[in-house]
């Protein structure tokens, strides 16, 4: 049974008042779960990820020509395999906010010869000399689904469409000669296509206000799907969310000329602990349940008149945690080296469960970025490290699949100014065959919380698998040789229709088993 979006939304309504406060005594959680009760198929492209013209995230991460870590082509094998592990889906490039002044024929051609440019997103010089062959042949190696970003800040329609051309035509046209000039015979038929990045942000090279960039962006999508019809398009959404913007009437004006042509909506979120206050932070996937769901109603609203065949999906295609690393430069360039910690880490598996609980509608999302800048590997010359954040994600994409089922839970709470009350158990769970996952925050500093999940209509059957990532305190950060935030193997049993486990404070644990 696949519940309706209308469904899944008071089903989860009537779930809130179970929420109790903070009990004295052990804290207890319970989670029924009902394998027919599916909020929607998982779309694995949930766990794509992203790279960009930025500090050290290409040069220096993905790319390092000439270093004794690299393959012969340039690409960091350690980086490799460490995005290989994190089985990354899609992969979102060139931008970002660079890509908003990239012309794509800058990196074509013979490396040598390529254009020097000034680089005002990030205040540096692009060197060109990873492209689109560069970065298409990465994805090949990696077999993750490549997302090319267009640039509509400085760039023309005709850009974009010749960029369209050039990747996916199989026509004899000047296009198509130049590609086979440049080695690449077979179009690569790249299926994902955004129209521009952050259009709604000042920042943006190329800033426009809705219903411009509503009107250029129709022109840019009619030329791209009449060169490839087969190619799917995201709008840029909103990604600026300060007091007083109308995030949400962007994201009404923008569908309203586009929903004809867009087959996602691109939404962005940051979230930090500036306030160093470790509850509030921990709230954060609430902000994004809400702002998920509320699109999702601006996306029917502008539906509800339109063709009755058409989707548009979700694409949260940047988030993680970034706020210490705001303006962090090395010789100039900002460079956004973020280290993350265990708190950090447990933020980012929230997040990846509200994906997980909105699989209807959220059908894509890019972790900004794979390597250095805000990112779950870090590199040097010598070698690389895994950040804490990149456990959570490593667990999901590896586990998380099949279809996400909708759970009755009843958690203890505590008071948030910004949320109201909200639960020390943060969970998802998806069912693939007979396989059930669940993955469970304890979103509490000092106590363990003791979980009883059951099942409605079947059985757990085999031995559970446990992997908790956590470590010493929240504060704990993963260095060059110094891992203490990772993920351990746990054990846990279960009986005919239950299973009870114990989540140790700041903890999150996936829990594997099967069902019969
Ligand atoms: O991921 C870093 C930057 O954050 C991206 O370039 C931009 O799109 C966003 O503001």
């Amino acid at each position: 049974m696949t519940l309706s979006r209308r469904s899944f939304c008071a089903a989860a309504a009537v779930a809130a008042p179970w929420m109790a406060r903070a009990q004295s005594g052990p804290l207890r959680a319970r989670v029924r779960i009902d394998t027919e009760r599916v909020i929607g198929e998982i779309d694995p492209k949930i766990y794509g990820n992203f790279i960009e013209h930025l500090g050290r995230c290409i040069e220096g991460g993905v790319f390092e020509e000439g270093s004794s870590l690299s393959d012969a082509k340039g690409y960091r094998k350690d980086v490799f395999q460490g995005t290989k592990d994190l089985n990354v889906t899609q992969l979102r490039w060139p931008g970002g906010n660079f890509a908003s002044n990239y012309h794509w024929r800058d990196g074509i051609g013979p490396r040598d010869q390529r254009p020097r440019r000034l680089e005002m997103a990030w205040g540096t010089v692009e060197s060109n000399r990873f492209g689109t062959h560069e970065f298409l042949e990465y994805a090949r190696m990696l077999a993750t689904e490549p997302y090319l970003c267009v640039n509509l800040g400085t760039g023309t329609w005709e850009e974009a469409q010749q960029w369209v051309e050039y990747c996916n035509s199989s026509e004899d046209t000047a296009m198509t000669r130049l590609r086979k000039q440049n080695g690449q015979a077979d179009s690569w038929k790249v299926k994902y296509w955004g129209l521009g990045n952050e259009m709604d942000g000042p920042w943006q090279m190329g800033h426009k206000d809705a219903d411009e960039y509503g009107k250029y962006a129709l022109e840019a999508a009619k030329l791209m799907k009449w060169t490839d019809p087969n190619i799917k398009l995201i709008a840029a959404g909103s990604s600026h969310y300060a007091q007083g913007i109308d995030w949400i009437g962007w994201n009404r004006t923008v569908l309203n000329h586009l929903k004809t042509h867009v087959d996602y909506l691109s939404l962005h979120l940051y979230v930090g602990n500036r306030e160093n206050d470790y509850y509030d932070f921990l709230a954060s996937s609430v902000n994004l349940d809400e702002r998920t769901k509320t699109s999702e109603g601006v996306i029917d609203g502008v539906l509800s008149d339109g063709p009755r065949n058409r989707k548009i999906y979700i694409a949260w295609d940047e988030w993680n945690v970034w706020y210490r690393a705001r303006g962090n430069k090395e010789r100039g360039r900002r460079i956004l080296e973020e280290r993350y910690n265990l708190e950090d880490a447990l933020v980012v598996a929230t997040f990846l469960n509200s994906f997980v609980n909105h699989a209807h509608i959220v059908k894509m999302a890019n972790m900004a970025q794979l390597v250095n800048v805000i990112a779950p590997m870090f590199t040097n010359e010598k070698g690389m490290f895994l950040q804490t954040i990149y456990y959570p994600l490593q667990l999901f994409a590896n586990n998380t699949k099949g279809v996400a089922l909708q759970l009755l839970a009843k958690s203890p709470t505590y008071e948030n100014k910004r949320f109201g009350d909200v639960p020390y158990l943060d969970a998802s769970a998806s069912l693939d065959q007979n396989t059930l996952v669940v993955n469970a925050v304890n979103r509490h500093r000092e106590q363990p919380l003791e979980t009883e999940f059951s099942l409605a209509d079947r059985k757990f059957s085999g031995p559970v698998q446990v992997s908790e990532v956590n470590g010493p305190d929240i504060k704990a950060e993963n260095d060059f040789g110094v891992t203490k935030v990772k993920a351990s193997p746990k054990s846990a049993s279960a009986d005919g229709n239950v299973l009870r486990v114990t989540l140790p404070p700041h903890s999150y644990s996936m829990l594997k088993v099967k069902v019969s």
